[in-house]
């Protein structure tokens, strides 16, 4: 936790994390690839605690991208078990700590097991206010602008304004991103929250996810607060 009073600090109010470098941890160890993505949810809950002591209300994550199908099947079924374990056997991680479980993405790919469990756990948190997780799974920003705008289309709405195209998101009730994470080295954007992070800070680390630490949150938080937000204004 860094020093300076929590008050003096700027604390984003929506971080997002592309959690990056799985498979390349594993490998470098000499494991299968899917042993990166179990570390990497030790990784995320690490993550969370260290974002729940600054108090930041939304933490949106990329856990299976829309281009992800093209993965190999067994690393395929190894994030969705996983996904399956989170919101299941770590669903009291989550009731303990007050924070509401919600998702985004497509629903009609993803096996209907996990979604019955997604949905129970997104029942079973509803009420909670301390913080929300906004899982990404079969999820695409682009994918996410483009059923905005089927949305607008079948409302019959004309003259769309950016308002409309932002309300009609899925993920509109969540605010445009703060900051972005990604870790890895990897310094792009991929396909993440793209409409979401138009004046978003970036941060990028040279970190992998499952080395990925609440300390580390520490070093965001630093980083966020040393940069000037203008919004395109001076
Ligand atoms: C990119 O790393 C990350 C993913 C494709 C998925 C991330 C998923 C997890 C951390 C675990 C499952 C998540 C939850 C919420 C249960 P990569 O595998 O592409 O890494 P690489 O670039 O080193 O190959």
């Amino acid at each position: 936790m860094l020093k300076k009073n929590k008050q003096e600090l700027k604390i984003p109010n929506h971080i997002g994390f592309i959690m990056d470098g799985n498979g390349r941890w594993a490998t470098k160890k000499g494991l299968p690839r899917t042993i990166g993505y179990k570390h990497g949810v030790e990784a995320l809950k690490r993550t969370v605690e260290g974002c729940l002591k600054y108090d930041i209300k939304v933490i949106s994550i990329f856990a299976f991208s829309t281009e992800n199908w093209g993965r190999p099947q067994e690393e395929i079924d190894e994030i969705f078990k996983l996904i399956r374990n989170l919101v299941t056997t770590d669903l009291q991680f989550f009731l303990e700590r007050d924070i509401r479980l919600v998702h985004m993405g497509n629903r009609d790919k993803v096996p209907d097991d996990i979604l019955k469990a997604v949905d129970e756990a997104i029942e079973k948190t509803k009420k909670c206010k301390k913080c929300i997780l906004n899982i990404g799974f079969d999820y695409g920003g682009r994918d996410e602008i483009v059923r905005a705008y089927n949305k607008l289309i079948s409302d019959k709405k004309t003259n769309v304004t950016e308002k409309d195209v932002n309300d009609a998101l899925q993920t509109a009730y969540l605010g445009d991103l703060d900051i972005l994470v990604r870790t890895s080295g990897e310094q792009r954007v991929s396909n993440f929250m793209l409409w979401q992070m138009a004046y978003s800070e970036i941060y990028f680390t040279k970190i992998y996810w499952p080395d990925f630490k609440a300390k580390n949150v520490d070093e965001i938080i630093k980083f966020y607060n040393s940069r000037n937000r203008r919004f395109g204004k001076i």
